[in-house]
């Protein structure tokens, strides 16, 4: 069963969808009638945690559900100001059995928020500086997220997901590079220059206050660390930012000129 705003839209017929809006408390109470195990993650954008992944969390706990998977962020270990310490907090004091996902950057942030200044500009327009990241792949998260669901490892357990090395978006542009046969540049924007490109698209302030925050924590290129449970969960290496590009090289293809 998959919980969307927008159900109706849902195209999979492997699961079933049903209506859930996080700013929507009586629909909350609906959409957690019955369900025994729920993998839950707070999007950023939707607003403060606290009016809606943990009342969320509550209705599930109300309703009867006894395990739930969170999709937390890497770093909430010692950055105390994420807001996803919060919900890791209230899990610990609650009676539900968890698994918190403390998770790297997304390589999928380059295939949706970020892909239209590679298809556009032919290069990655972010504003990490040199910082190295250990990118992971969300189909290895998904991966380790059925996984507890449906045969935890512990009643309640903490990893973090990275991918196996660190790379910085230099690197990453060389990545791209080679495996989509023509350049993409890197050109490390300023802060500032992100936001002035930014604010002449449609995008959520909030999102854009978190993307800033978090690219210029990227800067002081102290996000750059490995973590071993995702292949040891998975017992396998996770997917590298290669075989990311390559599978979503489609994506990435250059927009026709004008
Ligand atoms: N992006 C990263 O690199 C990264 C890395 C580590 C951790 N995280 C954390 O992972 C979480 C998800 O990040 P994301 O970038 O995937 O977020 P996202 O794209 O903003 O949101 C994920 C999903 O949340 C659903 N959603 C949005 N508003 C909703 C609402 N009002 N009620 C119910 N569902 C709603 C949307 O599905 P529908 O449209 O179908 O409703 C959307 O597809 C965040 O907490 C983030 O901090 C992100």
């Amino acid at each position: 069963m998959v919980a969307s705003r927008h159900p109706e839209s849902w195209g999979n017929s492997a699961a079933d969808a049903i209506y859930l809006d996080m700013q929507d408390q009586p629909a909350m109470a609906e959409a957690t009638r019955g369900i025994g195990a729920a993998f839950v993650l707070w999007p950023a954008g939707v607003g403060p945690i606290a009016k809606t992944t943990i009342p969320l969390l509550q209705a599930l706990e109300a309703a009867g559900c006894r395990r739930v998977v969170f999709l937390s962020v890497f770093g909430a270990g010692t950055l105390k100001f994420l807001p996803h310490v919060a919900v890791e907090r209230w899990l610990a004091d609650s009676s539900l059995d968890h698994t918190i996902l403390r998770a790297g950057y997304f390589m999928q942030n380059l295939s949706t928020t970020h892909r239209v200044d590679v298809c556009e500009h032919n290069e990655i327009f972010i504003p990490a500086g040199g910082g190295h990241l250990a990118m992971v792949d969300t189909r290895d998260i998904a991966e380790v997220a059925c996984h507890e669901l449906l045969t935890p490892t512990k009643p309640r357990a903490t990893y973090e997901l990275t991918g196996a090395d660190t790379i910085n978006f230099h690197e990453a542009a060389e990545v791209f590079s080679q495996v989509l046969d023509h350049p993409i540049a890197y050109r490390a924007p300023s802060l500032w220059a992100f936001a002035r490109r930014w604010r002449t698209r449609d995008v959520d302030r909030t999102l854009l206050a978190f993307m800033l925050v978090e690219y210029a924590v990227t800067r002081l290129d102290r996000s750059g660390r490995v973590s071993p449970d995702l292949e040891q969960l998975l017992g396998r290496k996770p997917r590298k930012l290669a075989d990311f590009v390559r599978d979503h090289r489609d994506l990435f293809a250059a927009a026709p000129p004008a």
